[in-house]
């Protein structure tokens, strides 16, 4: 059995930077005609030269002239219209991280009062430049994210026009709240669909699969799966790949991230085919984002087979999400 996919997109993608971005970023170029590429970098990526000087990093690492990495800023409410006005054409996001909420995100926003960030999201709806969004609150580690909607349903109401995507939906909550606006979209990543806390932290703890926002409830993976394999129109592929070396995840304080590019794909295609919705793989990882954002990304044919498929013990000094694992699609 094979599956031919057309320009592969992943939507929400952590690149790193200098020797880690030169060696993970061909794993993603290989397979993905594009990506939007997360700007929590040291320092985060916030003025138009930093957005160039970045994009010009990954088109050499991608050694690929068909993946376009679509660049985002990292939000301040200090932006104001003329400033965007003039990095509009160089990026196609802005992403904005609750100040200390995860990985590099201490110059995130320390307040959600809609006086605050008026001016900037004000001229991002009228620059259409979408707002992509870390949500989680600062509260318990598993009700975070529940305790962000009412916060992404304030913002999708005070500015009907901007595009607001919700990063990383874990919960049956978010799943929810994304249908009932119509300017919300949301992203689901590849280990959200696969794992839930149990696998985490249910038995011996499992570094490799920690990340923010933490795996949730089985009925809350349920309800993510029932959105991605029917392809809602609402809903995309962003891997949140975010890799950390082994050190930093085998360690005390184990860093937040789980690292599945390379593998990603040939997973979904399996999740598909079992609940028999491989028909549907196209528009989740590629059509939906088409039409959120607008983009045309370069035309790359992938055709997956279904081979065994061995996961790699590690590519590098990371190790991936199912290491060593069989999975049953392959990319030919
Ligand atoms: C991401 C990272 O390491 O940059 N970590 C994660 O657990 N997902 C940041 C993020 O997207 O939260
Ligand atoms: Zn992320």
């Amino acid at each position: 059995m094979q599956l031919q996919l057309t320009s592969p997109l992943d939507m929400h993608l952590h690149l790193r930077q200098g020797e880690m971005l030169k060696n993970i970023t061909p794993l993603s170029s290989k397979t993905f005609s594009g990506a939007l590429i997360m700007p929590n970098t040291v320092p985060p990526i916030t003025t138009k030269e930093m957005v160039k000087n970045y994009r010009d990093e990954i088109v050499e690492a991608a050694k690929d002239g068909t993946f376009t990495p679509y660049m985002t800023l990292f939000f301040s409410n200090s932006y104001n219209y003329e400033f965007l006005q003039s990095i509009k054409d160089d990026i196609l996001a802005i992403k904005l991280y609750p100040a200390g909420i995860t990985t590099n995100s201490e110059g995130g926003v320390n307040s959600f009062d809609i006086e605050t960030l008026k001016e900037t999201l004000e001229a991002m709806s009228q620059l259409q430049i979408p707002l992509c969004i870390h949500g989680e609150s600062d509260g318990f580690v598993m009700d975070r994210e529940a305790e962000f909607i009412p916060i992404y349903k304030q913002l999708a109401t005070a500015f009907p026009k901007l595009k607001i995507v919700m990063e990383h939906i874990t919960t049956a909550a978010s799943a929810k709240a994304v249908l009932e606006h119509d300017n919300l979209y949301a992203t689901i990543t590849l280990h959200h669909l696969y794992i839930t806390l149990d696998d985490v932290a249910g038995g011996m703890l499992q570094p490799h699969l920690f990340c923010k926002p933490i795996a949730k409830r089985p009925e809350d993976r349920a309800a993510l799966i029932d959105l991605a394999l029917n392809a809602n129109p609402k809903v995309m592929f962003g891997s949140d790949s975010a890799p950390h070396p082994k050190s930093a995840k085998e360690a005390p304080g184990c860093a937040a991230g789980v690292f599945t590019a390379p593998i990603a794909l040939q997973a979904l295609a399996q999740l598909f085919e079992q609940h028999g919705k491989l028909e549907n793989l196209q528009a989740f990882v590629s059509d939906n984002a088409q039409k959120i954002y607008n983009i045309t990304p370069p035309k790359k044919s992938i055709l997956l087979e279904k081979k065994e498929f061995i996961v790699p013990d590690s590519y590098g000094e990371i190790v991936p999400f199912l290491a060593g694992k069989s999975l049953q699609w392959s990319i030919q």
